[in-house]
C-alpha cells in the first residue's frame, strides 16, 4: 500500500509535492543513517546513499537547515521551513531514496527551526506537522495526536528483528545555558552542566514511551538520538550536558535488560563511535555520523573523546549498520562511509557482546551479578529512593577513603565516585566501636558490605550514614574468615 499525500507547502503557497513512501522493509541487514543535510547546498553523499540500497534509512536530524538566512542563523517560520522542505523533496537523488527506502527520522535543531533550542521554541507544533507531513505519516497515526516525534518500530522475523527507537531530544528539552566567557584561545562559549532536579531530555511521557519500547522483544535495537549520548568531553550540545537524564538513560537500558542497544548519533558535523563499556552492563556503541554535506571541510585535530574507538574528524560522511545475520553469532558491523563510499572507520561486534550480564561484569558493577537476599537492594536501586526511605543497600567498595581526621569513613560503591550511579555509605564516628573501633577505609576496601538505614541527603545526592555498628555488617569476606588468614 502506498500512501499519499500533499505537503503543508501547497497550504504556504509552494508547488505542490507529492509523496509516495514505500512500505517498511520484511527484514533488515543494512540501515543507513547520517544527519546534518543543508538542502542548499549540493550533498553527492545522496547519491551514494540511494546506490547502497538500505533496508532502511534512519535521519538523524538536521534532514534541512530551516533557521540559515543568507549563511547566518536565524529562527525559523513556517514559512520557510515549508520551503525548505520542498527544496529538499526536489534534489533528485533524495527524491528516489524517499520513493524507495523506508525513513525512519527524528529532527535536531535545524530542522525543528531553532538553533539548539528545547522545549521553549515557539514554532514546535508547526514544526512537528511540517515534519510528519514530509516524511508521510499517515492522517490517522498516533504520532498526529502526540506531542513530539518520537517513534519506533520493528521489522524483520524473530531471531532478526531489529527495532528503531527514534528520540526526541528537542520538544521537551528544558533549557540550556552557556557559560559567559568563551574556552581559551577560541570563541566557543561551551554549554553549562543542568543537573536541576526537574532538567529533562525527554520530558516525562517519552521516558515512560521508552521504557515500554525497551521491554519489547528485539534481537536488535538503534536507538537514534540528534546528539551525542556517549561523547562528553567536547562543549557543544551532548546528553552529558544533563548528566542526571544521561544516567537515567544508562540505568534504563540497564534495568529494563534491553539487549542489542546501539546508539546512532549526528549533529556534530563529525564521525565518531564511542564505547561505554561499563554504563548499561555492556559495551554502548554510540556511532555519530554527521554530515551529509556538513562535515568540516578541511583537516581538524580529532576533539578529546576518551570513549572513542574510531571516527572522521573532517569530511563529510554518511553511517552503515550491516549485520550479517547468517553468522551463528549474528556480527554487527557499525561503519562511517566517506564521500566516496569507502569505509573511513568501523567497529564490528557480535551480536553475543551485546547482552545483559553476557559479558564479564565490569569492576564497576560487580553488585548486578550478585544476587541479593530479599529486601537487600542494590545501590542502584538505592538511588531511585527517596530522602527518608529506610534501605538495606549491598555492594562491594570499589572505592572510598577515611576523612575527617580518621573520624568518618566513606565506602562507594564504584571507582568513580563523581558519578551519578555512585552510591556512598557513610560511617560516622558513633559507628566506630565493637567491630569498627578501629576501623579505617582499609577494613572495608574490597570487600562486600551491607548498610541499613534511612537515606539521607548531601549534595542533591542520596546517601546512607551509618551511627550505629549494628546497621552495618561486612559480608564478603565473612568477618570470621579474615581473622583465619
Ligand atoms: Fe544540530
Amino acid at each position: 500500500m502506498f500512501r499519499m499525500l500533499t505537503l503543508a507547502a501547497v497550504a504556504l503557497g509552494f508547488a505542490p509535492v507529492v509523496f509516495a513512501g514505500p512500505n517498511p522493509p520484511a527484514a533488515v541487514t543494512r540501515v543507513v543513517f547520517g544527519s546534518c543535510a543543508d538542502q542548499n547546498k549540493p550533498c553527492p553523499i545522496w547519491e551514494k546513499v540511494a546506490a547502497a540500497k538500505p533496508d532502511l534509512l534512519v535521519l538523524l536530524g538536521d534532514n534541512i537547515y530551516a533557521d540559515i538566512d543568507n549563511g547566518k542563523l536565524k529562527p525559523s517560520d513556517p514559512a520557510k521551513m515549508a520551503s525548505c522542505y520542498a527544496e529538499l523533496a526536489a534534489v533528485p537523488a533524495f527524491k528516489r531514496i524517499r520513493e524507495s527506502t523506508y525513513i525512519m527520522a527524528t529532527w535536531d535543531d535545524h530542522d525543528y527551526g531553532n538553533n539548539d533550542a528545547g522545549e521553549e521554541w515557539v514554532h514546535k507544533d508547526d514544526a512537528q506537522k511540517q515534519f510528519l507531513d514530509f516524511f508521510g505519516v499517515a492522517a490517522d497515526s498516533p504520532r498526529r495526536k502526540q506531542k513530539g516525534v518520537y517513534w519506533a518500530e520493528t521489522f524483520g522475523p524473530v531471531g532478526q528483528r531489529v527495532q528503531v527507537i527514534m528520540l526526541d531530544g528537542r520538544y521537551f528539552r528544558s533549557p540550556i545555558r552557556k557559560a559567559d566567557k568563551p574556552l581559551p584561545g577560541t570563541t566557543i562559549r561551551p554549554y553549562l552542566l543542568n543537573t536541576e532536579a526537574d532538567a529533562t531530555m525527554l520530558g516525562a511521557d517519552q521516558w515512560k514511551w521508552l521504557e515500554e519500547q525497551l521491554r519489547q522483544p528485539a534481537d536488535v535495537r538503534l536507538i537514534g538520538s540528534g546528539i551525542q549520548v556517549v561523547s562528553e568531553e567536547h562543549p557543544f550540545e551532548k546528553w552529558a550536558t544533563m548528566p542526571n537524564e544521561r544516567a537515567r538513560l544508562y540505568r534504563l537500558i540497564r534495568d529494563t535488560k534491553a539487549n542489542g542497544v546501539v546508539i546512532l548519533s549526528g549533529d556534530r558535523h563529525l564521525g565518531d563511535i564511542s564505547v561505554a563499556a561499563r554504563e548499561v552492563g555492556y559495551p554502548l556503541y554510540d556511532i555519530t555520523s554527521s554530515g551529509f554535506n556538513q562535515g568540516s571541510k578541511a583537516y581538524r585535530d580529532p576533539e578529546a573523546n576518551k570513549y572513542r574507538v574510531g571516527g572522521m574528524p573532517w569530511g563529510n560522511n554518511y553511517g552503515v549498520v550491516q549485520i550479517d545475520w547468517t553468522s551463528k553469532d549474528p556480527l554487527i558491523s557499525l561503519q562511517l562511509r566517506d564521500e566516496d563510499g569507502e569505509i573511513a572507520a568501523q567497529a564490528r561486534v557480535p551480536l553475543s557482546k551485546l547482552q545483559p550480564g553476557g559479558g564479564k561484569p565490569p569492576a564497576d558493577k560487580k553488585e548486578e551479578a550478585v544476587k541479593l537476599p530479599e529486601g537487600v537492594i542494590s545501590p542502584f536501586d538505592a538511588l531511585k529512593k527517596a530522602k527518608g526511605d529506610a534501605v538495606t543497600v549491598q555492594f562491594e567498595v570499589a572505592g572510598g577513603n577515611t576523612v575527617s581526621g580518621g573520624k568518618r569513613i566513606l565506602l562507594n560503591s564504584l571507582k568513580d565516585f563523581k558519578s551519578d550511579d555512585n552510591f556512598t555509605v557513610v560511617v560516622n564516628e558513633k559507628a566506630m566501636t565493637g567491630p569498627y573501633e578501629k576501623a579505617t577505609y582499609d577494613t572495608f576496601k574490597g570487600k562486600t558490605i551491607r548498610a541499613r538505614g534511612k537515606l539521607s541527603e548531601f549534595q542533591k545526592k542520596l546517601q546512607l550514614q551509618i551511627d550505629d555498628p549494628a546497621n552495618l555488617e561486612i559480608v564478603e569476606p565473612k568477618v570470621e574468615e579474615k581473622k583465619d588468614k
